[in-house]
């Protein structure tokens, strides 16, 4: 029997136990002194990968979060296009797939029966698969080419949240390791990337440190029934992970939204009724960033005329977001693609303590199981 370590809930614990659970899935596999990522269970040669056309993501929930996540992260490491897809949705789009094409399988169960669906339509037409699961064994790392598991231990939790921030972690390992083998990405900027890598658990240890904010936020918070969560690019997935928390766990009506978005319809709705979670970190050093950044800022003056109460997830040490956003909660600085991983720890926190404060059980949320094996 898994007991709780002395918290009050698994998903408490859960969330606690992110940094180790990074530590373990990232570590073994790469090595900062000479800058290489070994993957030696991909089971797919480096012949087959360097011919890579496009590489196409299934998974459910959280795990197909994690895919978005990794959409960008291989795109911009390694120049491939990248297709993502509710496993669920999967057979009914008829996938125009095939040969020369990899089909990543992200799922923490490895039992869940859209996901095995999408997996078979993938190989019987002829696409390579390749399963990132959390469960040594499971059905769905059976049936792939090659398995990479997130070593993130179990998950009691219905609510999935350190299998997530692995499941991301090892799609960057991916993209690094399809850099590597394709020659993309230097030495040097491999070890970069380790580096950042290796640091994030360290991160993880200290956002975790502002548990007692995201509590006392929640206290403010957890009387309102609708809420609008807000991202762009890599953080959009954030976004929409953070309000599938808060559904999952609190029965609140959240909404996972692009903020660009949002002046195509859901601003209509903001007044001081609908609190707005908004990801507005920034890398200081990715002008791509800034430009999201800045963007982000001039929406939250918008939606703060309308009157909204914001909370902002920002990166450490932004005074200007601080000043602007009605709650704040900062998250220490790394590379935009990495700062994902970090920004849906403060909203599994908030989550958490919401539906604690509503009373509600936590771990075991109403009409939802922990692995869905039927279609
Ligand atoms: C959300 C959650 C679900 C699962 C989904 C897929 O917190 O837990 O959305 O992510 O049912 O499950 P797996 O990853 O086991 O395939």
């Amino acid at each position: 029997m898994a007991d709780k370590g002395g918290f009050p809930h698994f998903m408490i614990k859960e969330i606690f136990e992110q940094p180790e659970g990074l530590r373990k899935t990232i570590a073994p596999r790469v090595s900062l002194e000479d800058g290489v990522v070994r993957l030696d269970t991909v089971h797919i040669s480096a012949e087959e990968l360097r011919a890579l056309r496009r590489i196409n993501i299934v998974a459910s929930g959280t795990s197909r979060h994690a895919g978005m996540a990794g959409q960008y992260m291989i795109q911009e490491l390694v120049n491939l296009p990248v297709d993502v897809d509710y496993a669920s949705e999967f057979e009914y789009r008829n996938p125009l797939i095939g040969p020369g094409e990899i089909t990543i399988v992200i799922t923490q169960s490895g039992e869940t029966a859209d996901t095995t669906a999408a997996q078979r339509e993938a190989k019987a037409k002829g696409s390579r698969t390749i399963a990132i699961s959390n469960v040594v064994d499971s059905t769905i790392a059976r049936e792939a080419d090659g398995v990479l598991y997130t070593h993130a231990g179990p998950e009691i939790s219905i609510a999935s949240t350190k299998a997530f921030t692995a499941q991301m972690a090892v799609l960057f390992l991916f993209a690094l390791y399809l850099g590597q083998v394709r020659g993309k990405l230097g030495k040097e900027q491999r070890k970069q990337y380790i580096r950042e890598l290796l640091d994030l658990p360290g991160k993880v240890e200290t956002i975790l440190q502002s548990a007692a904010d995201c509590e006392q936020m929640a206290a403010k918070f957890y009387k309102n029934d609708d809420f609008l969560y807000m991202g762009r690019a890599a953080h959009y997935p954030i976004a929409m992970d953070g309000a599938l928390k808060l559904k999952e766990t609190s029965y609140i009506h959240a909404e996972g939204y692009p903020t660009g978005e949002s002046k195509h319809g859901p601003i209509a709705m903001i007044d001081e009724n609908l609190p707005v979670v908004i990801i507005a970190t920034c890398d200081r050093n990715d002008p791509g960033s800034v430009l999201r950044y800045e963007k982000n800022i001039s929406n939250i003056r918008g939606f703060k005329q309308q009157g909204a109460r914001v909370i902002a997830i920002g990166t450490a040490g932004d005074e200007q977001l601080r000043g602007l956003a009605d709650h704040t909660i900062f998250v220490p600085e790394a590379p935009e693609l990495l700062l994902p991983i970090l920004e849906i720890v403060p909203l599994q926190l908030f989550a958490y303590y919401v539906a604690v404060r509503r009373g509600l059980d936590v771990d075991r949320p109403r009409n939802l199981v922990k692995s869905v094996t039927l279609e």
